[in-house]
């Protein structure tokens, strides 16, 4: 029996050796190659080293199998001592995650591409591509000054499209469209990564931006009800989070865009039908979401500085500008976040919210209700949740139905040092996409 574990032990070692070999001769070989080969192969490694793994890790638990019911018959060591199995390899994923910056014409780009590298952890892993539309000259020379350090491309189509006259003055919102369209097919169909974190160009990013999404990305690639991680709190304002909980996240039904993460799968289920304008918002159309849900996190990991951009500034300087930052590295890859998984979460979130004790606005406002909470507010229509938003002073519109950062309806943010969720009656089971 010892004989055949060490038997099985040495094919084990043989057979990672071989595919340390392989993985530095396919590295050799691809050095030779530039930009879309370059990709393929490496992509190609990756799938491959993937595979080894699952294959390595399948034949761990079957030996672990054997070792567990060998000890459990009584099978003992010359000591006495049942033999103690232990995994030969760690599981390592380590999948190139490209950054797709999306440009046009402001040369403040710079900001954002000075913050991505300077946090950036590794080149080979995180991979930036800066797309850029409009044809605007000096910001494509702050792009290009950046050399070798991102690969600069350029949306070829720079002609206006022809809209309705009604939608004159949202020609802005078609070429933003065209202009995404392009460059995730980019991404995935001629630089063929399988997956992909869109930050526009009026975004910076915080220190733990990187660590955050290598963290979700497992999650996000094994939960078939998750379609996106975002860094963006729609509510996280000063004095809407809580500070102390920066490594806190949360599922969302509310796609909350700026700075977020998506499946090559998930792509090419949305790009044929991709919207000539407004392309967050049709994102947010139960047509496209399906009941599936973004991670997000408690204390943003973008900001957004583009004061001037498609959208009226309006909304920028009232709401946008006030989002905090998050400045503590948060650990996340060592971080255990099992929490997120939907049965899980449900359970724990609806418990936790239910459980809390329903107050009227009033209550909390007289500052009679001490301690940190949770407390619970109730709504049961659009119009009565507008009213408890404005009240609190939280984003008070609805996306088909779904309030920013909703999960199950259910809002969650900071208010004057306590917990409030702002929530429907209990047994809710689904959204009316009427409401707005
Ligand atoms: C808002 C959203 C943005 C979304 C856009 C489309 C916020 C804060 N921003 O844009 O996430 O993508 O609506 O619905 O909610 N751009 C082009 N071509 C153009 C003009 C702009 O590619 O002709 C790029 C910009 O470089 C930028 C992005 O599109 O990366 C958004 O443009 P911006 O001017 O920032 O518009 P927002 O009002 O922020
Ligand atoms: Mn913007």
């Amino acid at each position: 029996m010892l004989h055949k574990r060490r038997c099985l032990l040495i094919c084990a070692i043989l057979f990672i050796a071989w595919n340390i070999l392989l993985i530095f001769f396919l590295m050799g070989r691809s050095s030779r190659y530039k930009d879309q080969k370059y990709n393929d192969v490496m992509t190609e490694l990756m799938e491959l080293v993937d595979k080894f793994e699952e294959e390595f890790e399948s034949q761990n638990k079957i030996l672990f199998e054997i070792e567990r019911h060998r000890s459990l018959l009584g099978e003992r060591k010359r000591n006495g001592t049942a033999v103690k199995w232990k995994p030969i390899v760690k599981k390592q994923r380590s999948v190139v995650i490209p950054i797709l910056v999306i440009a046009c014409n402001r040369v403040t780009v710079k900001r954002c591409l000075d913050k991505l590298l300077e946090y950036r952890p590794s080149a080979e892993h995180f991979p930036i591509i800066v797309s850029q539309d409009c044809g605007h000259a000096e910001t494509a020379n702050v792009i290009a000054s950046y050399g070798s350090k991102v690969t600069h491309i350029k949306q070829p189509d720079l002609l206006d499209i022809p809209v309705p006259p009604a939608h004159r003055k949202f020609q802005g919102y078609y070429k933003i469209s065209r202009h995404y369209r392009w460059a995730l097919n980019q991404v995935f169909h001629t630089f063929s990564y399988s997956t992909v974190i869109v930050v526009e160009d009026d975004l910076e990013v915080a220190p733990d931006f990187f660590e955050y999404f290598k963290a979700l990305y497992p999650i996000l690639k094994s939960d078939p009800t998750l379609w996106c991680v975002s860094a963006w709190n729609d509510n996280g304002r000063e004095g809407y989070v809580d500070p102390g909980k920066s490594s806190l996240l949360y599922r969302t039904d509310f796609f909350p865009g700026l700075g977020w993460m998506l499946l090559k799968e998930v792509w090419l289920e949305l790009e044929p039908k991709w919207p000539a304008s407004f392309w967050d918002d049709w994102m947010r159309h139960p047509d496209q979401r399906k009941e599936r849900s973004c991670i997000r996190p408690e204390i943003s990991r973008t900001l957004t500085f583009g004061h001037k951009g498609v959208s009226l500034g309006q909304f920028y300087e009232r709401y946008l500008r006030f989002i905090k930052l998050n400045t503590q590295f948060v650990p996340f890859t060592k971080t255990d976040l099992s929490y997120l998984e939907k049965k899980k979460y449900d359970e724990a979130f609806e418990k936790e919210v239910y459980s809390a004790p329903l107050v009227t606005v009033k209550e909390l406002q007289s500052g009679r209700l001490s301690g940190p909470g949770p407390f619970r507010v109730q709504y049961s229509s659009a119009e009565s949740f507008k009213v408890l938003a404005k009240n609190f002073g939280v984003m008070d519109d609805l996306k088909s139905g779904v309030p920013r950062t909703g999960y199950r309806a259910i809002v969650s943010f900071f208010s004057r040092g306590k917990r409030i969720y702002i929530a429907p009656p209990v047994g809710w089971t689904k959204y009316n996409p009427s409401w707005s």
